[in-house]
Order: C-alpha cells, then structure tokens, then sequence
C-alpha cells in the first residue's frame, strides 16, 4: 500500500490536471476576492491559475515587506499574490513536495518578476514535505506571517505541523490560513479512501479537534476570519461522506505571550485610526470584531493584545491598563462557531 504522501503526490501531480477536474467544490475557492486581490490576480500567468486548488483566501490586511511563508504552496498562486503585496523589500517562500507544481510555479518565476517591475525576485519555492520542515533549515523566530491554503487537512500530523509553525513564526507573528474542517471526528475507514483525502475531505480535522491542537502548540485563541459551508454534488463522494458536514474555514493564529483561553475584561478599548491600506472606512480582525474608523470599542484583553502586539499597532489608539480585571468579556460561547449558510457570520464568541 502506498503511503499518504505518495497518493497526494500522485493526486496533485497526476491525476488533477486543472481545477476542473475536482470531485467536490472542498479545494475550491467559493468567494469573491477584493478589489485589491483581483489587481494582482490580473498579473499571474494562466498555467499557474489553471492549477490552483484552494479554499479560502489566505492573505490577511497590512503585509507590505514582511517575510511570508506558503505551506503547500502549489503552482504558486498565492506566492505571486503575495510577491505583489509584500513589495520588492518583502520576501516569500513557497514549500511544497509535488514536483509537477513545483515545476509550474518556478517556470514563470522570471515572468512575474518582469511583470511586476522587480528588480530581482522576491519569491522562491522550496520542495519539502511540511511535516518535516526541520529539513529545510528555516530559522526559528524569523517569519512574520505564514500562510496556507487548503493543505493541513492533508497532513497525517497536524500538530506537528502547527508546533512547527509556531516556532518558525517571529513574536507577534501569525499564521492565517484556509482549510477544511468537519463537524465530526472522521472515521480511519474513510481517511484510508484515497480520493476523498486528495479532495481535502477526509483529512478535515474535526473543527474542536482543531481548536484543541492549536492551543495545545501554544496558539491560546485561535479566530476564525471567513467560514462557508462545503457542497458536495459528486453523487458517490456524497454517499461515502453520509452526515458528515464540511466547511471551508479561514482562521488566524497569533503567535502573542500573554493571550489567555477565554476573552477576559479589564475595561480595554481601542479606536481604528482608516490607515490600513484596503481598509479605509473600517477594518476586520476576524469575523466577530469589526472596528469601524474613529469608533471607540470596548475589546477584551486578548483582542487588545492582537492589536497592540502586532504590525497593527499603529493604526489603532489604545485606551486602558492591565490594572483591573472586571470577570469574563461578555458574549462567548462554546457552540459551533461556523454558520450552515453560505457566507454566513459566526454564531457565538465574543
Ligand atoms: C489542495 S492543493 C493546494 C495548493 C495551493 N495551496 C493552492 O492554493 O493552489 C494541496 C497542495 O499541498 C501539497 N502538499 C500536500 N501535502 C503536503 C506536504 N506534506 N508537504 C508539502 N506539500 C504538501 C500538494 O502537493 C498540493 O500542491
């Protein structure tokens, strides 16, 4: 029997020749990306747009000369995205283990710089398998942002690969990316079905699975940004999946000392000063914290932490001490936090 890695390998390498010829819309991006995003969308190649397979839009606000890395990163799309946003001064590194979209993303490496008026290229993709990122000899501590787009799901050991990101991510760094998650654990019988692991089904870790693993590595309030519902039309894939409810969810995990495990209140506030680029009238942490410019809002420790302790700092005024504690910050919960509607808002949490 093959292992994991050489069925995915396979999938991506051989077996996917497009988009097209995906079962289910899981490694699929359904929304539609921002004005900004669609610009450099413009810029890429046609062989590397052909061959993307992700779910979600995993570029945050605000990278402009950060390092970036991309896990999985395919033919490359998001890297060329980036390679735009970050500027000629920032710096992006995709790693992924399948030769056939590696091949693609480093054929038109000299074709983005050229298009993008760069002096020399500011992208590189490394071949690794994410699950061994030890071999790749990335320096701890040094990235300021590291993304990912539909590929966790298909590791065997995910916490490893979140541990691993933790320790390469700089202090108030992040990692921000798009997977698939399930609403229940997903049973070995079908995690040993080839097809459903290559379209990022039975992979999906279960979403408080995930929530338990993020904190265990040393991510103590993982937010959830984006999260739509996955619609599976492939009649058999639908059959063998039953019940099983899958969604396509962007999170964002802060690599932040001092963030508790529940939002906790100590009369913090903050003001968004409309000075992210992109983010002019108001700007979104995560899908339940909207910070409209000039509004004061009240925030609990963690998220004044998120604000003050990152690349956003400057573009917020901060209101309030660590002094007094004045018990839970209202409005969290424990459900399910992703909506069965499509583009729907989450249902609980501060
Ligand atoms: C669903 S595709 C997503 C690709 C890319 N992020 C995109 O948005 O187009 C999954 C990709 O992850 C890569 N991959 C899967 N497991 C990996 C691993 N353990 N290490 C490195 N790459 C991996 C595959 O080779 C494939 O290119």
């Amino acid at each position: 029997m093959k292992d994991k890695h050489e069925e995915i390998k396979e999938y991506y390498g051989k077996e996917l020749t497009t988009s097209e010829d995906l079962k289910t819309n899981a490694c699929c991006t359904m929304e539609e990306p921002p004005e900004h995003i669609k610009g450099a969308l413009r810029n890429i190649h046609n062989e590397v747009l052909d061959k993307y397979y992700g779910c979600g839009l995993a570029i945050p606000a605000k990278i402009e000369g950060l390092r970036i890395l991309d896990l999985g990163s395919g033919s490359g799309r998001d890297c060329y995205i980036l390679s735009q946003l970050v500027g000629q001064e920032g710096e992006v590194i995709g790693v992924d283990m399948t030769d056939e979209q590696l091949n693609v993303a480093n054929k038109h490496i000299d074709y983005h710089t050229e298009k993008f008026g760069y002096k020399h290229s500011n992208v590189k993709f490394l071949k690794g398998n994410m699950e061994k990122l030890e071999e790749l000899n990335l320096e701890p501590n040094s990235f300021d942002l590291i993304i990912s787009n539909c590929v966790i799901n298909l590791a065997t050991d995910k916490e490893k690969v979140l541990a691993d990101v933790y320790n390469l991510l700089k202090p108030g760094g992040e990692m921000y990316f798009s997977d698939v998650y399930s609403d229940r654990r997903i049973s070995k019988e079908l995690q040993a079905d080839p097809v459903l692991w290559g379209e990022c089904l039975s992979g999906a870790l279960y979403w408080n699975d995930f929530l338990r693993i993020s904190r265990k590595v040393g991510f103590t309030d993982p937010r959830s940004v984006k999260n739509n519902p996955i619609t599976i039309e492939n009649k058999e894939v639908h059959e063998k999946c039953g019940d099983i409810q899958f969604f396509s969810v962007t999170y964002r995990l802060w690599k932040i000392d001092g963030l508790e495990d529940e939002c906790e209140d100590y009369g913090q506030a903050v003001t968004y000063k409309g000075t992210i680029e992109n983010n002019g009238s108001s700007f979104d942490l995560d899908d339940h914290h909207h910070f409209p410019k000039g509004k004061i809002m009240t925030v609990c420790g963690n998220t004044f932490l998120m604000l003050q302790a990152t690349r956003y700092a400057e573009h917020f005024e901060f209101y309030g001490t660590w002094d007094t504690h004045y018990g839970v910050f209202e409005g969290c919960g424990g459900a399910m936090p992703f909506s069965t509607e499509e583009g729907g808002e989450a249902a609980s949490c501060c």
